[in-house]
């Protein structure tokens, strides 16, 4: 195991979240007056993508020492398969050996960050790390769900844990030839770091795996509906496969304004990258960004399935429900970054929004190998930080953090379906209260 080190946080943390916890009393408005303030910490932010995926070495820690840093490895021969990033340098991952009766599971993870929908954008992201591996980390912090520590994740410690950079702007899945788009260099060949990065792993014993786990947050959630059966097919046949997407499941929903703002900007990527082949599918008289929507993915998908998601997803709030640009007159300003100053007109769009969702899920509800933990916060992401993965403190819905009721669907110790009630009645919940620096495009 590598060491344990005191470095301090990547410098890529630039968010500083707030977290907010009800009072035990929860419901009644009165009770935000007296709500407490129980921790504070930093969330990785991407600039481009506003996508917080982990925590840093600042967050609270329910285990007893620092979390554990892994070295990144770039993808070796990646080149020569033209399995690069945006600006054509080798896509990379972290890997963190299992031990015990852990060294022949292994869990993956799918970073996140948005998508880049048009050059200019693209372009920006190829001076970050969400587009070039010269400008990762060398070392990334494993929390959460990745943690190896045994009290902050108590299924799942012991196994080998890959953390997998995303570097390709599409979800792992463009696979564009051509180099040059107006002039310019850019790589748009997700789906090739996806089988590069899948084959370096086989050789290192994915491919003896007994139990194998593919997870991913956010724009990594998307790729983890989009590339779940994939991976099925990867591992032995008679090991146990399954997938767990947090805080993925993005809505073709109406904005504030009436647009359908995230279809327009899955459109543009799903154009630029040439995506719509991926999902053959995909009914051809549909838009090709609607075919990206997991609400269509995980039609096809056969590998049982986890949908974390809480049921109003901040970054789906801030960017599918009211984008800026969707609310010229600002009326949402503060409501986006901060759920109790939504005034009742909002919360009763917000609402809307999560019965939506419901909606969307409501066809994997009867699967009977599918989980779901759909909690009623205000957050993003909760499988990569220790506090809202399983603490003391955490999200809970039946009594049980949300570690223990993946762990409990993931080895079939109980059916996992639980949809919490409308908020605020959850008084678990850890409501992100976003800082008027989050700001996206
Ligand atoms: C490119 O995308 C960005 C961010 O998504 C947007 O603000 C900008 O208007 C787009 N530019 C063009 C030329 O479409």
């Amino acid at each position: 195991m590598p060491p344990l080190s005191t470095a301090s946080a990547p410098a890529t943390h630039q968010l500083r979240l707030w977290w907010r916890r009800l009072g035990r009393r929860g419901a009644a408005g009165a009770a935000f007056g007296a709500a407490l303030l129980a921790a504070a910490f930093f969330l990785t932010l991407s600039r481009y993508a506003s996508v917080p995926s982990t925590s840093s070495s600042t967050s609270p820690s329910y285990g007893h020492r620092l979390p554990t840093l892994v070295d990144l490895t770039l993808v070796d021969g990646a080149k020569d398969k033209g399995a690069v990033c945006l600006d054509g340098t080798p896509p990379g991952y972290h890997w963190l050996p299992g031990f015990g009766d852990g060294s022949d599971k292994w869990l993956l993870h799918l970073e996140g960050g948005s998508w880049c929908r048009n050059l200019t954008w693209c372009a920006q992201r190829k001076k970050t790390s969400l587009g070039s591996s010269a400008y990762m980390e060398r070392r990334a912090e494993f929390v959460g769900i990745l943690s190896d520590d045994e009290l902050q994740n108590p299924d799942f410690y012991n196994w080998n844990k890959v953390k997998v950079r995303y570097c390709d702007g599409a979800s792992f899945s463009g696979n564009v030839e051509e180099e040059l788009q107006d002039g310019t260099s850019f790589f748009f060949r997700g789906q090739r770091i996806w089988e590069a990065v899948m084959s370096e792993l086989l050789s290192k014993g994915l491919s003896r795996a007994k139990e194998a786990f593919l997870t991913g947050c956010s724009a990594g959630g998307l790729s983890t509906y989009i590339h779940c059966d994939d991976f099925r097919a990867l591992v032995p046949k008679a090991s146990t496969v399954k997938c767990l997407a947090d805080g993925g499941f993005f809505l073709d929903v109406e904005d504030v304004s009436g647009r359908r703002y995230m279809r327009g900007f899955y459109n543009d990527v799903a154009r630029l990258q040439d995506l719509r082949k991926k999902f053959p599918r995909c009914s051809s008289n549909m838009e090709p960004g609607q075919c990206i929507f997991p609400r269509e993915v995980a039609k096809g998908i056969s590998t049982p399935m986890f949908i974390l998601n809480p049921a109003y997803d901040v970054w789906q709030v801030e960017h599918v429900l009211s984008p800026e640009g969707s609310d010229t007159e600002r009326l949402w300003e503060s409501c986006r970054l901060d759920i109790t100053k939504c005034d009742s007109k909002q919360l009763e769009t917000l609402q809307g929004f999560r019965k939506e969702l419901l909606d969307a899920i409501s066809e994997y509800k009867k699967r009977k190998d599918w989980g779901m933990f759909i909690n009623s916060c205000f957050i993003h992401c909760q499988s990569m930080n220790a506090l809202t993965w399983h603490s003391p403190s955490g999200p809970r819905m039946n009594g049980k953090t949300i570690a223990e009721s993946v762990g409990d669907w993931f080895f079939n110790r109980r059916e996992v379906k639980e949809i919490d009630c409308e908020y605020p009645c959850n008084p678990t919940c850890h409501n992100a209260i976003l800082s008027q620096a989050y700001k996206e495009e």
